[in-house]
């Protein structure tokens, strides 16, 4: 097995030393544009290997795509990250142009890979990928929902004191501070129903810090996550290359799912070795439903934006 990473900043270096530890392949390769980093951060994480006990052999490549061929899963992190009081949004100019012509190059020599789309805003950045790709629509998957109920299980771990790996939580809708969607109705602790335990303001609370989750460490550290973005994105990658049919909210092609059409948005979805593999539909009820709307309608006019460009 192949795996590739674009972009060797903190998230896709996170992404791809995940990935090692956990010998989810056997060649990964870390790409990026600046000359030397890659290759670098490359050889450091090569020397872990002795101390961890991984087996996966890592190389790093300047911009050199051929070096990707063959990869069964390509994840993207390449362009800008956030900086302090700055929405995902704003990303758009700058990396609709990195992410197309990454995407582009990844298949001209990975034909068959099935795409991670981290890079923001990740919504309209895997729309763009779906949509000038051509390819099959399950081999398309954006990272955010899984990201987002990790920070939800965070929260409502903190203040249920409970481990997080109790919990069962999702987040659906869109990766933006104000499109997504925790799902607190949903949320059970060892399948019990965390609103048991807690008050409405708590639930509140934890929805709201949930959902400006990376802004609040981008603000404290002066630019956006990578450990959990990094993570996140190797479980998916892992999930893959094990068929383990895991059950994660990721941000895919709807047509009509959810009561949407030609967007790509986070809805509950199994990951397995074709992509994501089949929408698991959780009934929202109709307050739901109108947020999920809403939440797309923002999606859409971000998408739109990309006829501008
Ligand atoms: C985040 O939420 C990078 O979008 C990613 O941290």
């Amino acid at each position: 097995m192949k795996v590739t990473v674009v972009g060797a900043g903190a998230v896709g270096a996170t992404c791809a030393d995940n990935i090692a530890r956990a010998s989810l392949c056997t060649e990964l390769v870390l790409l990026d544009i600046k000359e030397g980093i890659a290759e670098g951060k490359a050889l450091d994480m090569m020397q872990t290997a002795a101390l961890l006990g991984f087996e996966t052999k890592i190389t790093g490549s300047t911009n050199d795509y051929a070096k990707t061929a063959g990869s069964d899963v390509v994840v993207i992190t390449s362009g800008l990250p956030r900086k302090p009081g700055m929405t995902r949004e704003e990303l758009i100019g700058t990396n609709a142009n990195i992410v197309k012509s990454v995407t582009e190059n990844i298949l001209k020599h990975s034909p068959n890979a099935i795409i991670i789309v981290i890079s923001n805003p990740m919504d309209t950045m895997t729309y763009l990928t779906l949509t000038t790709s051509g390819v099959d629509k399950h081999k398309i998957i954006g990272m955010g929902g899984i990201l987002d109920s990790a920070r939800f299980k965070c929260y409502l771990s903190q203040a249920l004191s409970c481990s997080p790996n109790d919990l069962n939580a999702t987040v659906i809708g869109g990766h933006g501070d104000t499109t997504m969607i925790p799902l607190i109705r949903y949320a059970t602790w060892n399948s019990a129903p965390v609103t048991n335990f807690l008050s409405a303001e708590q639930q509140k609370q934890i929805v709201a810090d949930t959902m400006v989750g990376g802004a609040t460490l981008t603000k404290l550290i002066g630019t956006s996550a990578w450990y959990a973005p990094g993570a996140a994105g190797a479980a998916l990658v892992k999930s893959i290359l094990r068929d383990e049919k895991k059950l994660f909210s990721c941000c895919v092609s709807l047509d009509g799912e959810y009561g949407q059409k030609d967007i790509c948005l986070g809805v509950p979805v199994v990951i397995g070795k074709n992509g994501w593999e089949k929408i698991v539909d959780y009934k929202l009820n109709d307050e739901e439903q109108g947020i999920f709307n809403k939440s797309a309608d923002a999606v859409r006019n971000m998408n739109d934006v990309l006829k501008t460009l």
